[in-house]
């Protein structure tokens, strides 16, 4: 049996990435050039592909570290993550030609390599109780020094940056703008899908971070560039979509590759001759189905009911107004009534900044209901 040629769920790199070439473009100029920057779109527009790829395609030039800060909920955990990428992306190599590696720069903090469960090298770090400040900012040199000594750009990314919130928000950013402002030899990415939040810390003239990174917007992928992908997946795995199916796919798929992918991967499970339309209803009727149990924890948790209405006729419309005969024609109180609700569930993340439901599939389901 022919394998499923679609990804979703995790980041793309390679032959899987379908091309974003102007963006990547301008990642990668900014890496080589050592311009910190801020990228930043909604949820699966591909940031954290497009910032693999990068690395991907720069390894022979350049040392860059990746790390995540979703699962990251400690200072500690963040300085041994920190360093753990920094020396992972430079030294490549044993666990003791690492561990010699920190030893050199970092040894106020007693490092220590080890083998992780997962088989990555990991490392340690004793910070200071009573000086953290002190050890976090020996931390954030870390990757400048590692840089510097061995005469090879690095670059660190921060995904997912906005949960620093998390992490004693305002001292640390305060602290990671006095350190890497003086790097020479790292520069740094800071990426993260809370539009908002990110903005706030990048904009607000208030703010230790303010202008410190050029911010670049990843938005959705054009219908061309779709469209193409989505037939040659087809023909290079043995099938054949028409083009009545694919435009179909792409219309409902507001741009967003994982979308797509997500359509895709449901359709050539279905059919690999697709050639009737009546397969992406099938599709996404599976998807909502699968994804059921999910969507109902989602909606245990929308308790007051007006939200819950508003996430209905969303749901419908794609788009609210506030006019009174919408009000009226669709049972939502008042218009301040919409936009209390409206806020709150944006806060959720359950509906977008452009004030659609986020996920595609969700919207799905509630117009099921
Ligand atoms: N350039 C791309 N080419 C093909 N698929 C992509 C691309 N970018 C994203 N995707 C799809 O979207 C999903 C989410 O991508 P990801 O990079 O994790 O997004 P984000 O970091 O913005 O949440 C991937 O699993 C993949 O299915
Ligand atoms: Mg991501």
């Amino acid at each position: 049996m022919r394998s499923n040629p679609f990804t979703f769920g995790r980041a793309v790199t390679g032959k899987d990435f379908v091309n974003r070439r102007k963006e990547l473009k301008l990642v990668m100029e900014a890496m080589l050039s050592g311009q910190s920057l801020l990228l930043y779109s909604s949820r699966r527009l591909g940031k954290t592909s497009l910032l693999l790829e990068a690395k991907r395609r720069l390894q022979r030039k350049l040392d860059i570290a990746y790390v995540d800060l979703y699962p990251i909920t400690s200072r500690q955990r963040l300085a041994e993550e920190i360093v753990g990428a920094a020396a992972r992306s430079s030294l490549k190599g044993n666990l003791s030609k690492i561990a010699k590696g920190l030893t050199d720069l970092l040894s106020s903090l007693r490092p220590r390599a080890v083998l992780t469960h997962t088989g990555e090298i990991g490392i340690e770090l004793v910070l200071s109780e009573r000086d953290w400040k002190g050890s976090m900012a020996d931390a954030f040199d870390f990757g400048e020094g590692l840089a510097k000594k061995r005469k090879r750009r690095m670059v660190i990314i921060f995904d997912e940056f906005q949960e620093i919130r998390n992490l004693d928000g305002l001292d640390m950013e305060k602290l990671m703008r006095t350190r890497f402002q003086l790097h020479e030899h790292a520069s740094y990415v800071f990426c993260g899908s809370k539009r908002h939040v990110l903005s706030e810390m990048f904009s607000d003239e208030s703010r230790a971070l303010y202008k410190f990174a050029k911010p670049i917007m990843l938005g959705p992928m054009t219908p061309d560039v779709l469209k193409r992908f989505v037939r040659r997946r087809f023909a290079q795995a043995g099938g054949d979509i028409s083009d009545e199916v694919t435009t179909r796919i792409i219309k409902t798929s507001r741009g967003s590759p994982y979308n797509v992918q997500r359509v895709c991967y449901e359709v050539w499970s279905l059919s690999r001759r697709a050639e009737d339309p009546a397969l992406v209803d099938r599709a996404m009727d599976d998807i909502v189905e699968h994804s059921s149990p999910e969507f109902e924890q989602i909606w245990e948790q929308v308790k007051g009911y007006d939200q819950r209405r508003l996430l209905q006729v969303l749901a419908q419309e794609e788009k609210v107004s506030y006019g009174m005969d919408f009000v009226s024609e669709y049972a939502l109180k008042t218009p301040s009534h919409v936009r209390r609700s409206l806020t709150l569930l944006r806060k959720k993340g359950l509906v977008s900044e452009e004030g659609r439901i986020a996920d595609l599939f969700f919207s799905e389901w509630v117009k099921r209901q």
